[in-house]
């Protein structure tokens, strides 16, 4: 039956030269920044839906602005598996985070189509679009569309340009009305598959070019807006000052030593913006955002329980005014342990030299708003000195093809599981 699917090195030039379609749409020219609902994810969505028909799909851009392509089983309207991750980055990011799941989608039904292998279940494969939220103060919007869980005020929400998030959708040509009919009905997906590059040192520090995710960690995000006083820099003296940005900067510092205090934990201010940030004004205020994570849930609640009372000293005692508002937060999310085992026996199959090392997940993924609604796994692919979330981010066209065929290897035991 698999005598006709590609080897993981045509898999991996097909993985490669498809990257390099996608990834030259950019809203930075010479940097891959393509942030949700700007006109780059426009065109990158597009080129996607584009793909999605190349390899056999009937494929459109949703409400939300996800790319979402499917293929009937041996009977029409049967429950689908479905395959995806997202086509929007961080500022500057790599080429592959999300990227490479949503082209593994496509290459793995396109294979399927050309091998002439009919499924006993429907096949869809979706880029979803606001998984970095980077851009407004959301939940992986897209994917809790899907799931008919979508926040009706992430609408009103707006970037750093003030630009709200019902705007930027009908400009993009998406339609907020639209959005509750997304909602997939229950039953309607058997499984969430998402391949996606580590992020991280593990398996190129064991020499695996895959792996399989156990649990996605929990994670915390809120937006800081700390108040003092504007002045002028040559006039108000020290001890008059309420600089916001200096009370602001004590806070990153006890977000910093609140995370080393935690188990495995982490936190992170990724963002920082004086206003208004003249070299002669004392800051009169500064956003900020903090994001922490850690595996386990009752170490984001100490810490946050932590943030608040360290941040709230500081700020009585530099007169500042203090408002943290959360917008995003997720409970460490296990992976479905049967989808682990059918993703185990695609890698036994694609080759014997191949291990099936688990290992949990850091960073946050789509997976983690569909496994509230479906059994939901990921597979892990080698990241260049784990460095991602950076240009620098990179992997071999062998391991994406070798993923690829893991996930075609997994589409057939699932199969197999039918019959
Ligand atoms: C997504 O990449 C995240 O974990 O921040
Ligand atoms: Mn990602
Ligand atoms: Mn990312």
């Amino acid at each position: 039956m698999t005598a006709t699917l590609p080897s993981a090195a045509v898999l991996g030039a097909r993985a490669f030269a498809a990257l390099a379609g996608l990834n030259r749409f950019t809203d930075e020219p010479g940097k891959l920044t393509r942030l949700y609902l700007s006109p780059a994810h426009r065109q990158a969505a597009e080129w996607t839906k584009g793909a999605m028909e190349v390899a056999g799909l009937t494929a459109f851009i949703d409400a939300a602005g996800s790319v979402q392509g499917r293929r009937e089983g041996a009977t029409p309207g049967l429950p689908a598996v479905l395959i995806g991750s997202h086509i929007d980055t961080v500022k500057d990011g790599g080429r592959f985070d999300g990227n490479l799941g949503v082209v593994a989608g496509i290459l793995a039904a396109q294979a399927l189509r050309d091998a002439g292998i009919v499924l006993p279940f429907a096949l869809e494969v979706v880029a979803f679009g606001d998984e970095e939220t980077v851009r407004f103060p959301t939940d992986l919007s897209t994917s809790h569309a899907l799931i008919g869980e979508y926040r009706p005020d992430w609408l009103d929400g707006t970037d750093a340009d003030g630009v709200k998030l019902r705007d930027a959708l009908v400009k993009f040509g998406g339609d907020p009305a639209g959005i509750a009919g997304l909602a997939r009905k229950p039953g309607s997906l058997k499984a969430y598959l998402e391949v996606h590059i580590e992020q991280g040192p593990v398996l190129e520090a064991s020499g695996e070019a895959v792996g399989i995710v156990t649990a996605i960690a929990a994670q915390k995000r809120a937006r800081v807006r700390v108040t003092g006083e504007a002045g002028h820099a040559g006039t108000v003296p020290m001890a008059l000052r309420k600089d916001a940005l200096a009370a602001a900067a004590e806070m990153a510092l006890a977000l910093e030593e609140i995370a080393r205090g935690h188990d495995q934990a982490l936190g992170t201010v990724g963002v920082f913006r004086p206003d208004p940030g003249a070299t002669n004004v004392v800051p009169g205020a500064v956003d900020f955002t903090i994001d922490f994570r850690a595996p386990a849930n009752q170490t984001v609640a100490s810490m946050d329980a932590a943030i608040q009372t360290r941040f709230g000293e500081i700020a009585a005692r530099r007169g500042v005014r203090l408002e943290i508002t959360p917008y995003s937060q997720s409970k460490a999310v296990p992976m479905d342990e049967g989808l682990q085992e059918a993703f185990a026996t695609g890698i036994a199959r694609t080759g014997s030299n191949l291990s099936a090392r688990r290992l949990p997940s850091g960073a946050g993924h789509d997976a983690m708003a569909i496994a509230a609604f479906c059994p939901a796994a990921m597979l892990f692919v080698r990241c260049e000195k784990g460095i991602s979330h950076s240009p620098l981010e990179n992997m071999t066209e062998l391991d994406a093809g070798i993923a690829i065929r893991v996930l075609l290897e997994t589409l057939l035991e699932l199969a197999r599981g039918e019959g």
